[in-house]
């Protein structure tokens, strides 16, 4: 079932803090299923819970090979949904680069984030075995992305100076 997508910088499930799944039963493994169903028709590389409305900790991330070489981690390879639950990043490099964003919660915006360039992860696997692994480029770019989300983060809040449109501002 493809599922509505939350939106919007002050949406409360968005900004909720997910909590980790205790067991991969029939209601976690229905919620993956849909979130499968929904990332294609978005044109989502990635999705977290909280953005189909449920604040558990699963992300998922598909790399389509008509846009990348290579995901940058080998776990995941280019055309497959890869299904994390609980991830946790264990290590960041101390090199940081800037890459442009865009979110399917905040379907207005595009903006280049600074974010560590390496990262190493750990998490369980949609059967519940544990993967520990590396990812670089785009790969460890959305999985940086969709933790910030169960986390109650959105990519817009790592902008300096990116503020709402106000009445008094002025314009230049
Ligand atoms: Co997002």
């Amino acid at each position: 079932m493809i599922l509505d997508v939350q939106t919007g910088m002050d949406n409360a499930i968005l900004r909720e803090q997910s909590t980790p799944v205790e067991n991969i039963d029939r209601e976690i493994k229905k919620l993956i299923r849909d979130m499968k169903a929904t990332i294609g028709p978005n044109h989502g590389i990635g999705l977290a819970a909280p953005q189909v409305g449920v604040n558990k900790r699963i992300i998922l991330i598909n790399l389509p090979s008509d846009h990348f070489d290579e995901s940058g981690c080998e776990i995941a390879p280019l055309d497959k949904h890869i299904v994390l639950i609980n991830p946790e990043i264990t290590w960041s490099s101390s090199e940081q680069v800037l890459f442009e964003e865009g979110c399917l919660s905040l379907p207005d915006f595009f903006a280049e984030v600074l974010r560590p360039e390496r990262v190493k992860f750990t998490a369980l696997d949609e059967k519940g075995n544990v993967i520990e692994a590396e990812a670089e480029g785009i790969f460890a770019r959305v999985l940086q992305h969709e933790i910030d989300h169960l986390n109650g983060v959105l990519f817009a809040d790592k902008l300096a100076n990116l503020h709402m449109k106000q009445p008094d501002k002025l314009y230049i």
